[in-house]
């Protein structure tokens, strides 16, 4: 699979997935498409099984039927090891990951192992550490980490091989909003602006407006309850409330606006400063309300 056919055309298909543990969770029949250099956010509750359909993605499990392709392979057809190479997986727990006695050898542990020679998998070590601000921490043990420290290494040892495609499950649990936006920026510089497929998993509202070009995939208990664009999920509050998902501030303030004055933004996000100005325009209402 060359990987210049993962930079262009589809890059996931979902083709009628099923998916059940011996437990008796079930994935049912999930269709759908992530192109080439989008970013798509698979959202939903607890349980609703967003790390199940990354695992599926990143062919750590396989259909029980239907088919997932990567980049147009089957991933029933080929090796976990032939995957690894067109993705990188950062898993929810990035300690869980962790096997190597070093950072250095835990970020070129995949590049060593697909065959990238040591000139190679040391330079983009080097590279990738100095983007993601972590060149300092090579030598010491990745379970020394702090859990800032710890997402970025997890990071770069999924990135460091260069892969199409790169899975984040669950990245900004744990940070608050300032760190959220920090993630973001790496986010932005270390995977997509190289023309990369990133695909995260979060029940992280927030996200919805951090990235709001992504396409969004909604889970509720393995089935799909919605499958587009943010700008259409966000006209539909109640399709998030209904998933147990709160919308962020500014969409629950522009809905309670529109109900009460008719002045919210329906259909798409509204910035801050829109709805004062919204606000202001209709002073009039909002003091006969207030009087009333
Ligand atoms: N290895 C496993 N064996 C059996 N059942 C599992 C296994 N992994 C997950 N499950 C079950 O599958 C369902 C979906 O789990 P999954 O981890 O995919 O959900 P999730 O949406 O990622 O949840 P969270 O938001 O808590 O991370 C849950 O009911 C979970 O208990
Ligand atoms: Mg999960």
């Amino acid at each position: 699979m060359p990987r210049d056919l993962c930079r262009a055309g589809d890059a996931i298909v979902f083709n009628d997935v099923s998916f059940s543990y011996s437990n008796g969770f079930a994935l049912s029949d999930l269709s759908f498409t992530i192109r080439s250099g989008e970013l798509a956010l698979i959202m939903g509750p607890n349980g609703s099984g967003k790390t199940t359909v990354l695992k599926l993605m990143a062919g750590i499990l396989k259909p029980s039927s239907g088919d997932v392709y990567l980049c147009g392979i089957n991933t029933k057809r080929v090796k976990l090891s032939e995957v690894a190479k067109y993705v990188g997986y950062v898993p929810q727990n990035p300690w869980m990951a962790f096997f190597n006695n070093t950072v250095f050898n835990e970020i070129a542990y995949v590049a060593r192992n697909i065959g990238l020679s040591k000139e190679e998998y040391e330079a983009r070590v080097l590279e990738v550490s100095t983007w993601l601000n972590i060149a300092h921490l090579l030598q010491r043990s990745p379970h020394s980490l702090s859990e800032g420290e710890a997402r970025r290494v997890s990071i770069a040892a999924a990135v460091t091989h260069d892969p199409s495609i790169v899975l984040l499950d669950e990245p900004t649990a744990g940070l608050d909003y300032l760190n959220k936006v920090d993630y973001v920026n790496i986010v932005q510089k270390a995977v997509l602006r190289r023309g990369r497929t990133v695909v995260m998993s979060s029940h992280d509202i927030d996200l919805l407006t951090l990235f709001p070009e992504a396409k969004v995939i909604l889970l509720n208990n393995g089935r799909l309850s919605f499958n587009g664009y943010i700008r259409d999920l966000l006209s539909r509050a109640h399709l998030l409330l209904s998933n147990k998902l709160l919308p962020p501030a500014a969409i629950a303030l522009s809905t309670y606006l529109n109900e009460l004055l008719g002045i919210g933004a329906e259909g798409r996000e509204p910035s801050v400063e829109e709805l004062i100005e919204r606000t202001v325009l209709r002073k009039d209402v909002i003091g006969e309300l207030i009087c009333s």
